[in-house]
């Protein structure tokens, strides 16, 4: 592991974060150019462990503003992922933003969820009481149609679970997808799956959903697990936030401890550490040098009978579709001419920076 855990502390974090630069050049505001304003985003969760972080750390981070927070089905059931992010957002003290439960099916696939990493709850079997803050009065689509809708060209849209509710949005709305600023997704990968050899687990529950997505012409980046496999969490950062003993660290420190265990106990092992593949996500969205992006011409494998869900990469402008059949229809061809660049793929990753940032965000007193 490496030294970040050493060097960091209150005081590094706010002589170097941007939330602190808003923070304490407040009072001398007129002498410093104006802090840039935070980005506007809908994050999209299937919560989930480290949905549940990424919750936290998003609602945490003063450079993002988050319009509202949608739930979808996929570590677990809808009827546990919406009340599990009802949780998170009242435990980082923002019951102000909505949360509206969307859908609890993929668009045309039975529902497989995560509980073997998960637990059954979706928080690795750590309890948290029922959640006092309600669902929103429209459901995820609704409210995402309508915020984009309000916001042209303003909202990034922020998957980090299967992209059921996002296709949704788009298919409900033919103008909507003009109006989406970006749509950042944590999904897929350039090296392999982790639920078959070829298909990410976010892809796999619902590719059709994650097909439209990277066809609808949004700008799309995909943070896939070539680099979220490499920002693993493990015993020293849960001590730190054992420590910590405010709200969200303790929250924070119950989930990851206790799913950490429940990983392990599966697997007959002691297991260590924890992929913090949502949060890596929405840390790009605040420190953007964390990752390194790639033009990418991705295609989303449907039909394929063990590859559903598989993220087809191709480093741009190379392109090429399976050979035709001989008897039949040949399908339409797919030549590196016709193909344009569609996605922003991460290829690199910076561990010491996401963890720099993450860990005073989860933290920090208020
Ligand atoms: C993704 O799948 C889920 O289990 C995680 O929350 C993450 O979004 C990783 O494949
Ligand atoms: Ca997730």
């Amino acid at each position: 592991m490496s030294s970040y855990f050493s060097d960091i502390s209150r005081r590094s974090f706010l002589g170097c974060s941007a939330g602190a630069l808003v923070a304490t050049s407040f009072p001398f505001a007129h002498s410093l150019a104006a802090a840039p304003a935070p980005r506007r985003i809908i994050l999209d969760c299937d919560t989930g462990v480290d949905d549940a972080i990424a919750i936290l750390l998003a609602l945490r981070s003063p450079e993002l503003k988050v319009e509202a927070v949608t739930a979808v089905s996929g570590n677990v059931p809808l009827a546990l992922t919406l009340p599990n992010t009802l949780r998170m957002v009242e435990i980082a003290g923002r019951s102000d933003v909505p949360v509206a439960g969307g859908a609890a099916l993929p668009l045309v696939r039975q529902l497989i969820t995560a509980s073997y990493v998960h637990g059954e709850n979706g928080l690795g079997g750590a309890e948290f009481p029922e959640p006092k803050l309600k669902p929103f009065g429209e459901t995820a689509v609704q409210l995402i149609g309508r915020i984009v809708r309000s916001n042209p060209g303003e909202i990034t849209i922020v998957g980090v679970g299967p992209l059921t509710n996002v296709a949704l949005a788009l298919k409900s709305d033919p103008l909507l997808a003009q109006q989406i600023k970006e749509i950042v997704v944590m999904g897929g990968s350039l090296t392999g799956g982790n639920i078959t050899p070829s298909a990410e687990f976010n892809f796999y529950v619902d590719p059709e959903a994650a097909r439209i997505v990277f066809d609808s012409g949004v700008p799309v980046t995909m943070v896939g697990l070539n680099v979220t496999q490499k920002v693993l969490l493990g015993e020293q950062q849960i001590s730190m936030l054992e420590s910590a003993k405010t709200p969200v660290s303790q929250a924070a420190a119950k989930i990851l401890r206790s799913t950490i265990e429940h990983i392990g106990k599966g697997r007959g092992i002691t297991a260590k550490t924890m992929a913090m593949h949502d949060p890596l996500t929405v840390a790009h969205l605040i420190d953007p040098t964390i990752l390194t992006l790639k033009d990418y011409y991705v295609q989303i494998e449907t039909s394929g009978e063990f590859s559903a869900g598989e993220s087809v990469a191709y480093e741009y402008p190379r392109a090429r579709a399976s050979a035709p059949m001989s008897v039949g229809s040949a399908g339409p061809e797919v030549r590196a001419a016709d193909v344009k660049p569609n996605a922003k793929v991460a290829v690199a990753v910076d561990p010491d920076k996401f963890f720099n940032l993450l860990m005073p965000r989860l933290t920090a007193a208020s």
